[in-house]
């Protein structure tokens, strides 16, 4: 399973590209307001950190207009990934996209049915939302495990399944039991990923157990 951040704050991702951990990037244009730049500079920036794909999301909902900004916004490096809403005219600029083979990947999804016409134009990569949806009172991983089936019916589709809004570490263990490809994930959950209350008391163990004689190895 390939794992995505979800921020536009470069000191996170500096981070984390230091771990091994980071496949790629994902923002949008609540994350580039929260981090107070522009949207050029900060792409820019995160893909001289990432070689994986960075998603850049439009912020023009017309076709024309969603392919003008997808031409600024990809030539800012070959790893950007143009992320368009799941709208007619969303998925209209992901297949002319598609089809000139630049990556799209296609957010906002909140239903299968959204997601297989996703993928029937080109996209690269679906978004499922499921933190939004529990926030509703629905189950945002039936969502992704229905996904995951239909793609896997068709072999001929090739979009991947980025889970995103992930709100906690079950969300993400239950994507990846339902085999989706990839997670975008908050900084804040992946900290949350190494933590076990029993590595710790193993841990704080051994120190004392190792203190005690007064051996160092190096
Ligand atoms: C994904 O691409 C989105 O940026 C993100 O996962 C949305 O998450 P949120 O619902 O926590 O805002």
């Amino acid at each position: 399973m390939k794992f995505f951040v979800d921020t536009a704050e470069i000191s996170e991702i500096r981070e984390l590209a230091t771990t091994g951990l980071l496949d790629g990037v994902t923002t949008n244009p609540s994350l580039i307001a929260k981090s107070g730049r522009k949207i050029l500079d900060v792409i820019a920036e995160i893909c001289e950190v990432v070689s994986g794909p960075v998603s850049a999301e439009v912020a023009a909902t017309e076709y024309k207009q969603m392919l003008d900004e997808a031409e600024v916004l990809k030539k800012i490096a070959p790893n950007v990934a143009i992320k368009v809403p799941l709208t007619q005219d969303g998925l209209k600029a992901c297949y002319a996209l598609s089809q000139e083979g630049t990556m799209v990947n296609v957010t906002l999804c909140f239903s299968p049915a959204q997601a297989l016409l996703a993928a029937k134009a080109g996209a690269t990569f679906i978004s499922p939302f499921v933190g939004r949806l529990d926030d509703i009172g629905q189950n945002g991983m039936d969502l992704i495990a229905d996904i995951v089936t239909i793609y896997n019916n068709y072999p001929n589709l090739k979009t991947e399944v980025l889970v995103a809004s992930i709100r906690n570490p079950v969300h993400l263990i239950e994507a990846a039991k339902m085999g989706a490809d990839v997670a975008t994930i908050p900084p804040s959950v992946i900290k949350q990923l190494y933590g076990h209350p029993l590595t710790d008391k193993g841990l704080s163990a051994f120190l004392k157990d190792w203190a005690s004689t007064g051996q160092s190895i190096v």
